[in-house]
């Protein structure tokens, strides 16, 4: 197993009405940014809730966070925190309010210009401004993570950053928060999670035995509830254990001590930046590809995968060949559409242009063993046409 250090200070407030503790988990006296998005917490109740447990303490709304937060947007709510000497902030929303307020967090006491936190990729080790979030949509782990994901509206790039200092000081996660979630959002999540676990888990076999069964129950778990969750998130059970799975695939446990890959995020996004796919749909229609152009590298973990999720048997090739069938099946199951070409008609310079953009930032080698050369990835965005 390779060396790790294992740092999450985030406190997961998991379960029915937790939102309750709302009032002793915000530091007292605090000024807060509530900060949401496009106004489905007013329908279902959410914002209401909140404001209700925060009677007494100082609040300054900031609405309007899209989904794939925007840049321009979010240094909107910088210029308010400084203005207003905000000291916390509380983002009630899925991965893309979570993702918008680590940047605002990041930003207010960055002295550089903020845009170089997502273009030269910069660690937030400190100066961050605390927060923290009122989960309403399982899916990317954000809310017990350090990453995020920000878009610059300007050039169309949609860039990764993070750091220590971005962990929320808290997650109230209420999985009956899902009651409300269009279908296609709950099948996004499932779908995001699934992705997330197997960037952790396809790569090669290692020796974190221990990783790698935890990485199989969260996928397992994901495919027992997934289905059955997206049509009825009214139930408890089914909605908790997708909502803790979700959580459980990107609060780093499982990549810790074990290589990781992360290609199919890196060319998913750029579908997102392009065409404005939502992201867990960019990643079936990039990761069905990416195991098959690196299936040499990929096929011993494939048949690993192949045997302990879907029972395969035959010889080595045969079931890392069935276990990516079995991927795409499982992702249509899930609602979800594994080409671009059913995306948009637009498609047809798509690799150049991804391509292109990685030898400027000079990605020359992504993946567990930095062999998805900017060939490969040329390959794996023509498969997905
Ligand atoms: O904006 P509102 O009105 O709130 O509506 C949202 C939005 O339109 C709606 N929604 C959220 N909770 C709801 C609800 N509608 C009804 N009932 C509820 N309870 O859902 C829509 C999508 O929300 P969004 O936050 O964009 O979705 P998601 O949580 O999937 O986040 C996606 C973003 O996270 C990034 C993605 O790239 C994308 O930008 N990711 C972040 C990661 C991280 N921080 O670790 C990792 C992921 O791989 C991912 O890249
Ligand atoms: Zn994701």
């Amino acid at each position: 197993m390779l060396n790790f250090e294992l740092y999450n200070p985030t406190n997961l407030v998991f379960g029915k009405g937790q939102i309750e503790k709302l009032p002793t988990l915000v530091p007292q006296g605090a000024k807060i940014l509530l900060a949401y998005g496009g106004g489905s917490i007013f329908k279902n109740g959410i914002y209401e809730q909140v404001i209700n447990n925060l009677k007494g303490f100082e609040i300054v709304e900031f609405s309007g966070i899209e989904p794939n937060p925007h840049f321009e947007t979010l240094m909107k709510a910088v210029a308010i925190i400084k203005e207003q000497k905000i000291d916390f902030i509380l983002a009630v929303g899925g991965g893309s309010v979570i993702d918008g307020v680590k940047f605002i967090s990041a930003a207010v006491n960055f002295e550089e210009n903020p845009i170089d936190i997502l273009q030269k990729r910069l660690l937030i080790k400190e100066n961050a401004v605390p927060f923290g979030t009122v989960l309403t949509l399982p899916a990317t782990g954000s809310e017990m993570n350090s990453g995020a994901v920000v878009t610059i509206e300007a050039t169309q790039e949609k860039l990764a950053f993070g750091g220590s200092a971005l962990f929320p000081k808290f997650s109230i996660c209420d999985p009956t928060v899902i009651e409300s979630l269009p279908k296609r959002q709950l099948q996004n999540g499932v779908v995001d999670a699934y992705t997330h676990v197997m960037e952790q888990y396809l790569t090669h076999p290692h020796e974190g035995y221990l990783q790698d069964r935890i990485a199989e129950g969260i996928l397992q778990t994901l495919i027992e509830v997934g289905p059955k969750v997206v049509e009825n998130p009214k139930d408890y059970a089914l909605a908790s254990n997708f909502m803790w799975s979700c959580t459980m695939a990107l609060n780093g446990l499982i990549q810790k001590g074990v290589p990781s890959d992360w290609a199919t995020h890196m060319i998913g996004h750029e579908l997102t930046a392009l065409y404005g796919i939502d992201h867990a749909r960019t990643l079936a229609i990039i990761a069905p590809s990416l195991y098959k152009v690196m299936f040499e590298t990929k096929k011993a973990k494939l048949a690993q995968y192949g045997k302990r999720i879907f029972n395969l048997e035959g010889t080595e090739d045969e079931i890392a060949n069935e276990a990516i069938n079995k991927t795409v099946e499982f992702f249509h199951k899930m609602g979800m559409q594994t080409k671009l070409s059913e995306y948009t008609e637009d498609y047809s310079k798509t690799a150049d242009f991804i391509v292109n953009r990685f030898e400027e930032r000079g990605w020359k080698g992504l993946g567990e063993r930095q062999n998805i050369t900017i060939d490969k990835v040329k390959s794996i965005v023509e498969m997905s046409y």
